[in-house]
């Protein structure tokens, strides 16, 4: 079911929280979805226990007594993937219900459905529109009760997409196939060859050998790891900045998924300063030439750097 955006559609799931009920949060997510979240436990609408998406046994703990386990994954910025199928299970068997932002992933790359989660987000004003010209979300589920909860939230909020961004959505999923497959091959280059520069010191991408992630992600994402990472700049803050500053190719800004590629300092931002390292840079690949976009990074590495 579409949404005028991933966030109206995450409002209406979370509503499917029974009032005074209690959400397994995990620690790693998009930040305007976990504001959604606090402000509803603020209100006393529900509880929260935030909890770290790699650490399935952690998780699985925090879900006793709670009515909904909420992760992200692949998870921004830090690009943690979790254990679905772990996950879905343990939780199903403490009797809480499993939801998935699976917006990184796209639905080509990961299925949390058949992985054994209950209802999946995607944010489809980020890969599915592709050309950051749309705001559209979508919330898929398995069970008929949540469907027509979710329909009647939709109504009721006036949450419903226009004409225009459900055509736009609907175009930009013609291409996803191949917008991905180019994005991914450039995201992964960019990875390897940003691990082994001096000017970096962590990148993250669960699609790199090194990548603590990377075992999990060969079981949950087998086709690929998609086309985000994020690395730490090996500098100062102003470093960092002056860096970002001067990218020709590649813009500072936020959102993510488009075919232009798109980086960000998200420490800037109050919300994702205590998970992102000050010079954690998010890195969206788009479909330009990787060389062009490989020239534009070290090259500004270097200039600041030396
Ligand atoms: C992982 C993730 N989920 C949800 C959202 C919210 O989606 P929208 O911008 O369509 O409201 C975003 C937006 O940045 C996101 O990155």
């Amino acid at each position: 079911m579409t949404f005028a955006s991933g966030l109206a559609a995450t409002t209406a799931i979370a509503d499917l929280v029974p009032s005074g009920g209690t959400v397994a949060l995990s620690a790693v997510t998009y930040y305007g979805v976990r504001n959604i979240f606090e402000r509803m436990q603020a209100r006393g609408r529900l509880h929260l226990r935030m909890v770290p998406p790699d650490d399935s046994a952690a998780v699985l703990a925090a879900v006793d007594g709670a009515d909904m386990v909420w992760v992200e994954s692949i998870a921004n910025p830090l690009m943690v993937v979790a254990d679905v199928p772990a996950i879905s299970a343990g939780a199903r068997e403490r009797g809480a219900i499993t939801v998935v932002d699976a917006t990184f992933a796209t639905p080509l790359r990961q299925r949390p459905l058949d992985l054994g989660a209950d209802l999946v987000l995607h944010s489809a004003t980020k890969l599915i529109g592709g050309h950051s010209d749309l705001l559209l979300g979508a919330a898929v589920c398995q069970d008929d009760a949540h469907a027509d909860y979710l329909a009647a939230h939709r109504r009721d909020h006036g949450a419903i997409p226009g004409a225009l961004e459900a055509f736009l959505a609907l175009r930009g999923l013609r291409t996803l196939t191949v917008r991905l497959d180019r994005a991914e091959a450039s995201a992964a280059e960019l990875a390897r060859r940003l691990e082994g520069h001096a000017h970096v010191s962590k990148v993250n991408y669960p699609g790199l050998p090194s990548d603590p992630q990377h075992e999990r992600a060969l079981r949950v994402l087998p086709n690929g790891s998609g086309s985000m990472l994020s690395f730490e700049v090996a500098g100062t803050v102003e470093q960092t900045e002056a860096f970002l500053a001067r990218l020709r190719l590649l813009t500072h800004a936020t959102s993510l998924g488009g075919v232009e590629s798109l980086i960000e300092r998200r420490a800037r931002y109050v919300g994702d300063a205590d998970i992102a390292g000050p010079t954690l840079c998010r890195l969206s690949v788009g479909i330009e030439n990787v060389e062009d976009l490989w020239t534009d990074l070290e090259g500004a590495l270097r200039a600041v750097l030396g």
